[in-house]
């Protein structure tokens, strides 16, 4: 028998510990060992809990107990959780964690220490929640080069988008439908500000490029500024408007990355991805277009993929797998303003002949959209492709001549 110890018993640890006594044969068969949990860490008390006996406030009982060999890490947060993974890991205990601001900040230290204590870090449900991505970009994938990475990697975010698109629903609206059914935290400003987003691009790109990207290396916009017109704007070109993570290695060996709305065309195989679904698009040389797609979040499907891990951990005491990355540095990621994009632009104006002109003048030959019922002085367009940088400049010059920018949404050809 294995004794592993859970650190957290909110809603994913208590999925773990679920999965973990319901399935304990089929688990045990694949493990080749029963796994038992001996602890479960956590401040709050539980005692009308069947594994009342089990819980512990104190982290010594698990990093003093040579019989714990795999700790799962579901606290969330950065603080304690770093300090108890690497102390567990230095005690010669693997670590199983789904806690992405931890891989996302701190996955090369963590990834380094397992190296050098010959043990397992593995993060699965990090990135994604029940949908395998971890595993596919390290192992199966392992003889592609990884082009680009792009992906809708927050259920919330999508699942407010989606309300828009489809039922017409403001952003107010659907965000308060998204806290009513429990997908969006009270406070909602990690989905729909983009910061989640961004830690799972930034544990993509580490792993499929090898060294470490860190979330404020990373241009990141949410989705609080999309409104319903735009969301027309968007069908009128042709496509919809999805939270988008993305990351290109340049010939230069440095990655373009980014996490911000983009229009992406209606064939694109991530415009069907609805609801509080993820879909990630790995492109490699030899394989093209891998796209996984599933529920990206919420207990079972997250305990799922921990359990996993736990599994593998227990499978490969001798023989570790492999998952390293290095670490990162500030000249890795390319500026996003040097990057080449097309951009929608919604605008208001006095005047709206001139103010196209105007636009057509700046930008080179643009793309002028409409939509019906749009107010007096609305306009909408979208530009040719150009270094963003040259955009910013274009349309400053442009609410110069008495145009006022409302939105910009890049368009992402995916
Ligand atoms: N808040 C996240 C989401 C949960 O909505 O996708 C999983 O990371």
């Amino acid at each position: 028998m294995v004794q592993i110890a859970v650190m957290g018993y909110g809603v994913v640890g208590s999925g773990v510990v679920e999965v973990l006594t319901t399935h304990t044969d089929h688990i045990a068969k694949r493990a080749k060992e029963e796994i038992g949990i001996k602890y479960i860490l956590d401040l709050r008390e539980f005692p009308d809990s069947p594994f009342a006996d089990k819980f512990t406030k104190s982290f010594d009982d698990i990093i003093n107990d040579p019989e714990v060999r795999v700790v799962v890490e579901v606290m969330g947060g950065l603080h304690p959780a770093f300090e108890y993974s690497m102390r567990c890991m230095e005690a010669g205990k693997s670590v199983v964690t789904s806690n992405k601001e931890l891989v996302a900040t701190k996955g090369a230290e963590l990834l380094k220490v397992a190296q050098e204590k010959n043990v397992n870090f593995l993060f699965e449900a990090s990135v994604g929640g029940g949908i395998p991505i971890i595993r596919p970009i390290s192992q199966c994938l392992a003889a592609n080069d990884v082009i680009e990475i792009a992906g809708i990697l927050n259920g919330t975010t999508n699942f407010i988008l989606t309300k828009m698109i489809h039922d017409s629903m403001d952003f107010q609206d659907a965000l308060a439908l998204a806290q009513k059914l429990g997908y969006a935290e009270r406070n909602p400003a990690a989905d729909v500000e983009g910061a989640d987003a961004c830690r799972k691009i930034c544990i993509l790109a580490s792993l499929a490029f090898g060294r470490h990207v860190y979330p404020e290396q990373v241009h990141t916009e949410g989705i609080t500024n999309i409104s319903l017109a735009d969301v027309e704007y968007a069908e009128q070109w042709g496509g919809v408007v999805k939270l988008i993570g993305r990351v290109k290695q340049m010939e230069s060996g440095k990655l373009q990355i980014i996490v911000c709305p983009m229009f992406i065309p209606r064939e694109s195989q991530l415009a069907n991805v609805d609801d509080v679904f993820n879909g990630i698009m790995v492109r490699g040389d030899s394989t093209g277009d891998v796209v996984f797609y599933g529920k990206g979040a919420g207990k079972l499907p997250t305990a799922s993929a921990v359990v996993a891990d736990v599994i593998d951990c227990v499978k490969h005491f001798k023989a570790r797998k492999y998952l390293f990355w290095g670490e990162g540095s500030p000249d890795y990621v390319e500026d996003y303003l040097d990057d080449k994009v097309s951009m929608y632009v919604r605008a208001h104006t006095d005047n709206e002949a001139l103010a196209l002109g105007n636009a057509n003048h700046l930008l080179g030959k643009i793309n002028h959209l409409t939509r019906k019922n749009a107010p007096a002085g609305e306009i909408a367009f979208v530009t040719e492709t150009m270094p963003e940088r040259a955009i910013v400049e274009k349309l400053k010059k442009l609410s110069e001549l008495g145009v006022t920018i409302e939105n910009t949404i890049r368009i992402g050809e995916l």
